[in-house]
């Protein structure tokens, strides 16, 4: 655990703050912030919806990248990563991050992917990635300032599978099969 101190360029952070790591009783707390921050005009994209099995699954599998704030009993914010082992390079990948609104500015994101980014050079990352969506200007500021670049555009497509001539017809024989089934 990391008890934060006077010496910081955010000249407002809560003096009582510690990270730690994310435990069983965060779990519903950690979703129901996630639920106030990642709304859909933010994460347009259905992979990226946020759900209680994120939560569930990072903590399962990765608890040394789920990191929470807290300040006086109060949750503060979250930052939920991974490591990325490929054959030439270690990532570390910021998969989400939050901070509670009335904590915003405060420089708690900041103390929160300085402890994550920490962790995973631990692990051997010599790089970090991060996506969002185009629009969240908070967040990319937010990153911006911590020195990330090489932004990268990425374009979402989508489908409807309904309105398709040849998926439409395979919906509705696998709807008919499966009302065909005793
Ligand atoms: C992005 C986010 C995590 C930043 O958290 P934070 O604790 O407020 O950030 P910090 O206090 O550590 O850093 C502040 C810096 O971030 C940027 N920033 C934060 N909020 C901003 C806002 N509303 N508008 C513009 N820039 C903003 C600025 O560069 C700011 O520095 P400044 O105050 O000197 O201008 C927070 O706004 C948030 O939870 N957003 C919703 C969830 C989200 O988009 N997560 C990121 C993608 S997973």
């Amino acid at each position: 655990m990391v008890s934060v101190s006077g010496d910081t360029p955010f000249p407002h952070r809560p003096r009582n703050l510690t990270i730690r790591e994310l435990g069983i009783d965060d779990l519903a707390p950690v979703f129901h912030l996630g639920e106030e921050l990642f709304t859909s005009d933010r994460y347009p994209s259905l992979y990226r919806i946020w759900d209680e099995w994120e939560v569930t699954r990072l903590f399962n599998t990765e608890p040394e990248y789920c990191l929470v704030a807290e300040n006086e009993g109060v949750l503060a914010g979250f930052v939920l990563g991974t490591v990325i082992v490929k054959a030439s390079w270690t990532y570390g990948y910021i998969t989400w991050l939050g901070v509670n609104p009335q904590f915003q500015r405060q420089g708690i994101a900041d103390m929160l992917v300085d402890r994550l980014i920490e962790r995973t050079i631990a692990e051997g990352a010599r790089m970090i990635l991060v996506d969002t969506d185009p629009t969240n200007t908070p967040a990319i500021n937010f990153f911006k300032r911590k020195g990330f670049g090489n932004e990268r555009k990425h374009v979402f497509l989508s489908l409807n599978l309904t309105k398709h001539d040849y998926y439409s017809k395979l919906i509705a024989y696998e709807r008919d099969r499966s009302d065909r089934r005793p």
